[in-house]
């Protein structure tokens, strides 16, 4: 009988915001998958991992490297995909680590997706994570709807045209991603004059987090673990 694969979402970065059920399931797993971005390279994701995990599980790092190359990408995950295969095929059951939540911006999703097509019959199951820009709300102390409000999630690399769509028709947007493009959206945020209702937040529950609620005040050098939270009716704390 084959193994299952458990897709784990091991929350922002406090191993304390790690789910019981995660914390159970690492605990007894033989195999555990964790993301790079290069072979040998530092995962977060098994950092926040490590002291639940058991310690006879032999830890496997997949490769997906930064690549706009499409059908590039989609070797990568074959590879991936084929490697975890054979694991399961073995009758033994694997992991696959993700940052904060699977269900957001996540290589484990790209996985699930080639899984699916090739192996179709293989169990899997996702168990979520506290996503990254939940704990951010909350270490801002920031709520991000109530009432009919509308929440919104997007992705800095999205269009510019595409983000002040969303940014007209919402009354919190979260931007994820913030790293590459931080510049262009800091222009659209301040000639919209939404600087004031906006936090950024870096690498919250790691080491180094910072909450800055001055927008003038941001770091020169972009941050690849942050993102910005623009709430419109957002009142002091
Ligand atoms: C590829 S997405 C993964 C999102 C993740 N699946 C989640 O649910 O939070 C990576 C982006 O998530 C955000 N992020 C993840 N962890 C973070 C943290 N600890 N602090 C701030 N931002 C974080 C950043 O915007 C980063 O560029």
């Amino acid at each position: 009988m084959n193994g299952k694969l458990f897709i784990i979402g091991v929350g922002p970065g406090d191993s304390g915001l790690i789910t019981v059920k995660a914390a159970q399931v690492l605990r007894d797993i033989k195999y555990v998958f964790i993301p790079v971005s290069k072979q040998g390279r530092d995962s977060i994701a098994y950092k926040i991992a490590q002291h639940h995990i058991g310690s006879r599980a032999e830890i496997c790092q997949l490769t997906f490297p930064m690549l706009k190359d499409k059908i590039a990408l989609h070797t990568y995950y074959r590879e991936n995909q084929r490697h975890i295969e054979r694991v399961l095929r073995r009758g033994d059951d694997a992991a696959l680590l993700t940052l904060g939540d699977p269900s957001t911006y996540s290589t484990a999703w790209y996985i699930l997706q080639v899984m699916r097509q090739a192996a179709p019959e293989v169990d899997v199951e996702i168990i979520p994570g506290i996503s990254s820009y939940v704990y951010g709300a909350a270490r801002a102390a920031c709520n991000l709807a109530e009432g009919n409000e509308v929440l919104s999630v997007v992705s800095t690399y999205d269009s510019l045209e595409r983000i002040e769509a969303v940014i007209d028709a919402s009354d919190t947007v979260v931007f994820l991603k913030t790293y590459r493009e931080r510049q262009r959206l800091l222009e659209l945020l301040r000639t919209k004059g939404l600087f004031d209702q906006c936090i950024y937040i870096k690498r919250c529950g790691l080491h180094s987090e910072e909450i800055i609620r001055d927008m003038q005040q941001l770091p020169d050098e972009p941050e690849y673990l942050s993102m910005i939270i623009l709430k419109k009716n957002i009142q002091p704390v």
